[in-house]
Parts: C-alpha cells; sequence; structure tokens
C-alpha cells in the first residue's frame, strides 16, 4: 500500500491507497489556526506532528494493508515559513500562506526587478521570502539563529526522512526559486540576507527524496524500506490526484483559498497579471494559477457569525440557481492576490435592506467568491485559451447551488472526478507510488473519470455578466474606504 499525506489549512487528511493506487480508508484530523492580530495567521507544527500521528494510529487500527506500506508522499499548503535552529527544533509557530503582515516587505522586495526576472511571480504578502525579512526586524534574535527554512510539507519529511528535502512545486511559492530552471537562486537569497545552507535540498516531487527513519517505521509497525517521496505544494498535488498534467488540463478548488489552475507544458512567466506561475510537482511541467485568498473561508466566517453550519447555510437555498440578488459581498476578508495583489483591502456588503435575511447574505457570499474567483479566471486565460471545462474541488464543491452559480459566472462546464474526492491527498499518494515503483508519471498519473457534468445556466449568464461588472467597480470603492 501508498500513503498520501496532506496538511491542510484546515486540518490534516491521511489517505491509504492500494497498489493500483485506489483507495482503501482515510482518516482526518483537524487543528487550530492562530491569529493573534490582524492580517497575522500561525499554526503550530507540533500540531501537524500530532495529528499526523493520531491519523497514522486510525488506519493502522483499521486496515490492515497499511503493514504492508512501502511509500509515502507529502502535500502542504504553501509557503508558510517553519524556521529550525542548528538542532532541528522549532523557533516560532509557522507563519502562513494567508498571513499578510510582511505586505511591506512583499513590495520592497518585489520593486527589485530580480524576483519577477527570476520566479515568474510577483513577491506576493503571503509568500515566504518576504515573511524572512518581516522576521529580521521584527524578531532579529529568531532570525539569527535560523538555520534552516522549510515549508510545511518539508516538515513533515523532515519529521519522515530527518533530511532537509523540499520539491519543486512548493519549493516555487518561496521566492527564492528559479523557477524556468528549478534551482535555488543565489542572487535572490542574497536580497534577502539568506544562504543557500538555509534552504532544503530539492527534488522533483515525484522523485525518492529519502526513506522512512528507523525509529518511526518501528513505532508504526512497518519492515523493510518505505520510500518517501519529494511532495508537493497542495494545488500541484491535487492537479496529479485528478491526473490534470497536460497543457490546459485544469481544476477550480472552492477550498479555504479560492484556486483556479491549468497545466502548462512550459514556463511561462506572466507577473504582471498576478497570476501565479509554479513549477508542477513532475518534471519538466509547470502550471499557473489564479489565487484568492478567501472562498470557502467566507462562508465559514459567514456561519460563525451566523452560527448556523456552512452546509445548513447553503442547503437553505435549494439546489436551483436564482437571479443574482441585490445584496452584494465583496470576498476581501484577508485582502486578496488575484487580480488585485492587495493584502490590505477588506470585505463588505452593499445593499442591504430591513428585508435582507440570513438566505440573501449567504447568496451574496456564494456569489460574491464566484465574481473573485472569475476575476482570477479573467486573468489566467488573458496569457493564453479558456479550457473547454474545469474539474471542481474542495469543500465548496459539495453545494449544487455553489457549483451550478460557479459555472454560470465563469461560463464555463465544471466536471465533478468520480468517487469520493481526496484532493491534494490523492496526488501526495500517486507521487509516493511514482517515486516507489519507478514508473513512468504517465502510468501512476491517470486523469480521473468525470461522474458528472455541472453546466452554466443559459438563461442567467446575462444577468451574472451585469453583476460581475458592477463587482468589478466595487473593488475601487472599498480600496478608498481601506485607504481612508
Ligand atoms: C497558493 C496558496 C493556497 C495554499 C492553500 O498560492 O497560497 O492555495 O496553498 O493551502
Amino acid at each position: 500500500s501508498f500513503l498520501g499525506i496532506d496538511i491542510g489549512t484546515s486540518g490534516l487528511r491521511a489517505l491509504l491507497v492500494d497498489g493500483n493506487g485506489a483507495p482503501i480508508g482515510s482518516a482526518e484530523q483537524a487543528f487550530t489556526t492562530f491569529n493573534p492580530h490582524p492580517g497575522w495567521s500561525e499554526q503550530d507544527p507540533a500540531d501537524w506532528i500530532a495529528a499526523l500521528e493520531a491519523a497514522i494510529a486510525t488506519l493502522r487500527a483499521k486496515y490492515p494493508a497499511f503493514e504492508g506500506l512501502k511509500g509515502i508522499g507529502v502535500a502542504g499548503q504553501m509557503h508558510g515559513a517553519v524556521l529550525l535552529d542548528e538542532d532541528d527544533a522549532v523557533l516560532r509557530p509557522c507563519m502562513l500562506w494567508n498571513d499578510t503582515r510582511s505586505h511591506r516587505e512583499a513590495r520592497t522586495l518585489d520593486a527589485l526587478p530580480d524576483f519577477r526576472a527570476l520566479t515568474g511571480n510577483i513577491v506576493f504578502a503571503g509568500f515566504t521570502a518576504p515573511k524572512l525579512d518581516w522576521l529580521r526586524s521584527h524578531e532579529p534574535d529568531i532570525f539569527r539563529r535560523t538555520a534552516k527554512v522549510v515549508l510545511p510539507a518539508g516538515y513533515l519529511n523532515h519529521y519522515l526522512t530527518g533530511d532537509h528535502v523540499a520539491d519543486m512545486s512548493d519549493s516555487a511559492g518561496t521566492s527564492w526559486l528559479d523557477v524556468g530552471g528549478r534551482e535555488w537562486s543565489d542572487t535572490l537569497l542574497a536580497h534577502s540576507n539568506m544562504r543557500a545552507g538555509q534552504m532544503p535540498r530539492l527534488v522533483e516531487g515525484s522523485e525518492k527524496a529519502g526513506s522512512l527513519r528507523a525509529s518511526l517505521a518501528r513505532d508504526w509497525g512497518l519492515s523493510g524500506e518505505v520510500i518517501i517521496a519529494g511532495g508537493a505544494g497542495d494545488n500541484a498535488a491535487a492537479a496529479c490526484g485528478l491526473g490534470l498534467l497536460e497543457e490546459g488540463e485544469g481544476f477550480v478548488s472552492l477550498g479555504t483559498s479560492g484556486v483556479l489552475l491549468l497545466a502548462r507544458d512550459r514556463y511561462h512567466p506572466d507577473p504582471q497579471t498576478a497570476v501565479h506561475s509554479f513549477c508542477h510537482a513532475v518534471p519538466e511541467r509547470w502550471y499557473q494559477m489564479s489565487v484568492m485568498l478567501s472562498a470557502a473561508d467566507c462562508l465559514t466566517w459567514l456561519s460563525s457569525i451566523t452560527g448556523a453550519r456552512a452546509e445548513a447555510l447553503t442547503f437553505a437555498l435549494g439546489d436551483d440557481l436564482q437571479p443574482p440578488g441585490r445584496v452584494q459581498f465583496f470576498p476581501y476578508l484577508s485582502g486578496e492576490r488575484t487580480p488585485h495583489n492587495d493584502a490590505e483591502i477588506r470585505a463588505g456588503f452593499v445593499g442591504l435592506g430591513k428585508d435582507t435575511d440570513r438566505d440573501a447574505l449567504t447568496r451574496a457570499v456564494l456569489e460574491g467568491v464566484c465574481f473573485g474567483l472569475r476575476d482570477g479566471f479573467e486573468a489566467l486565460i488573458s496569457g493564453g485559451s479558456k479550457p473547454a471545462h474545469l474539474f471542481a474541488i474542495g469543500g465548496g464543491s459539495t453545494s449544487r447551488y455553489w457549483l451550478s452559480l460557479l459555472a454560470t459566472v465563469i461560463k464555463t462546464p465544471l466536471h465533478l472526478p468520480e468517487g469520493r474526492e481526496f484532493g491534494a491527498a490523492m496526488g501526495a499518494a500517486r507521487l509516493g507510488m511514482t517515486a516507489t515503483l519507478g514508473a513512468p508519471v504517465s502510468e501512476i498519473m491517470g486523469r480521473v473519470p468525470t461522474a458528472e457534468i455541472i453546466e452554466p445556466i443559459a438563461a442567467l449568464t446575462d444577468a451574472y455578466d451585469a453583476a460581475y461588472l458592477a463587482f468589478r467597480a466595487g473593488y475601487h470603492l472599498l480600496k478608498s474606504h481601506t485607504a481612508g
């Protein structure tokens, strides 16, 4: 058997698959995100390890196939900085991808032409390099003691192998990788007052990164070598899980963040659009994506202030798409990346009346998230062609209403993958299989079949086009409000 691990933002998932890559069973463990100040978003890496150990205990107890484990792949939320000292002790909580405290540092680094030229990306506030720059001025002692910087998946790789090793797809989100050349850039590290020795060793996501430490293998009741793959950032892993490796194949993810991803067979940087261009988790492939910082997270927020579960909020709308509502929501709860690159913008509701009820707020939130995704979609396809369809994944994709709305707003059919959707954990398991079996990527990462297609509602596309235009004007209104 093989194991795929995904350290997401809301929790960890461990998925056990058989020798053919078919799911045997999975275990999930939630953990907490801490927001000690506005714009800060942190997790304790010790919580990830506790979640992993709990998930392994569940899998071991339930599935005898765990005993025959041969290979593991790890996927993780991208960009988070885990700082290790000389003895590999964690120096402070991990600053996550949606932590925007270092937006000033990001702007300063982004103004140096080398960053966009070598990474193919804007230096966004959530990326890793500006976090270290923030640390240098605000926590200089920790900055000085930092011997290694690893990403969340790299930290788990370190726990599993004892080595510091990272894959290309995740490393592409640090702002220190030469994304076309797939190697650390000494120039960019120097701009950040960092050294190559502080970076993990690079491997491709589908290559072997190391073997499971003997003591862990013993604790988990395993014998024989267990291979650990390079792994991946979660978005690249999700694409591997669906088998999206070829030019123009892609997905839209309604996760905590909202992502539209298209695989590319070459490196096509397009930083001025705020589109991300990263290495894929397999050799000689790249991908591009638009990222909105708060997608399903907006619904989670509405749920927390209304006291109703997110599923209850969307269920109350029924399955049939209604025309756009009068109330509008702008989904910038934590700022925005694509297309605005604006860490300081904040969200808003417009058009509230005494008649506004909970359902109207829910509809507005779902619509605002879809309009934000359309913003990203327009940026993504401005440099290439529009995909004929996209797979739809992520927690929000369990809502029929939301899927129908999204297909209509981006005027693109959405394919639902067959079987239970395991997201990045499935891609991680496939990377583990590829690294262990040494088989060609194409053999292991076949395209998942489509179970169902959600078509745009043609009778409503004009109305949603008009509402989208109004949404775009709203950003500037909020901008002046935030600035004032
Ligand atoms: C991508 C990004 C998010 C995280 C979510 O750039 O920041 O999608 O990967 O885990």
